[in-house]
């Protein structure tokens, strides 16, 4: 039995999104997203509620989710440094820079620091391969044209609460981060 139920908000917008999509099972990108949000990570009781909801298998849901690198299927610190590691970015210095993130956060891929601040992930195509290297933090905020340094600076500026999202490489010129 699933410990996991929307709350009274998620519960009014997953009624709003079944009017917006022709088909009940095309609503699960935009529901997991939500459902993330809420609860922090995809939960296996929160999969099971959501396939619940949508008449589909966990197996289904579970599955949707573990394709898609802005799932998270597993508790991970409030910062989750995504870096993209495929060929424009890898030629870019993608390498050096997980490096770096693993020297400077003590910790390997895959991995959230002790104090749950940060969580290190090496991850496919971000799609903004004109701009790589390029570094995803949770959802959405992207840092690019990333060196060693640079990613420094963010990791300071994250961990002494300097950083308001969304941040880009500009600022990091503009020095509003640094
Ligand atoms: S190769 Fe890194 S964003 Fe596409």
């Amino acid at each position: 039995m699933s410990s996991y139920k929307f709350s009274v908000e998620l519960e009014k917008k997953f009624q709003w999104l079944l009017t917006r999509y022709p088909k009940k099972d095309a609503v699960l990108l935009p529901l997991l997203h939500r459902v993330q949000a809420e609860a922090g990570y995809l939960r296996p009781d929160a999969i099971e509620y959501v396939a619940s909801r949508l008449s589909l298998s966990p197996a289904r849901v579970r599955e949707v989710a573990s394709f898609y690198s802005m799932f998270r299927l597993n508790q991970k610190g409030q910062y989750v440094l995504q870096v993209c590691h495929n060929i424009s970015c890898y030629l870019r210095g993608s390498d050096e820079l997980i490096a770096k993130l693993k020297n400077i956060l003590g910790i390997s891929e895959g991995e959230t620091t002790p104090d749950g601040k940060f969580s290190l992930e090496r991850v496919e195509c971000l799609a903004s391969c004109d701009t790589g290297p390029v570094m995803q933090v949770n959802e959405g905020d992207y840092f690019e044209n990333l060196d060693t340094q640079k990613v420094e600076q963010i990791v300071a500026a994250l961990r002494e609460g300097r950083w308001t999202s969304p941040v880009y490489d500009e600022r990091i010129k503009e020095g509003s981060i640094a």
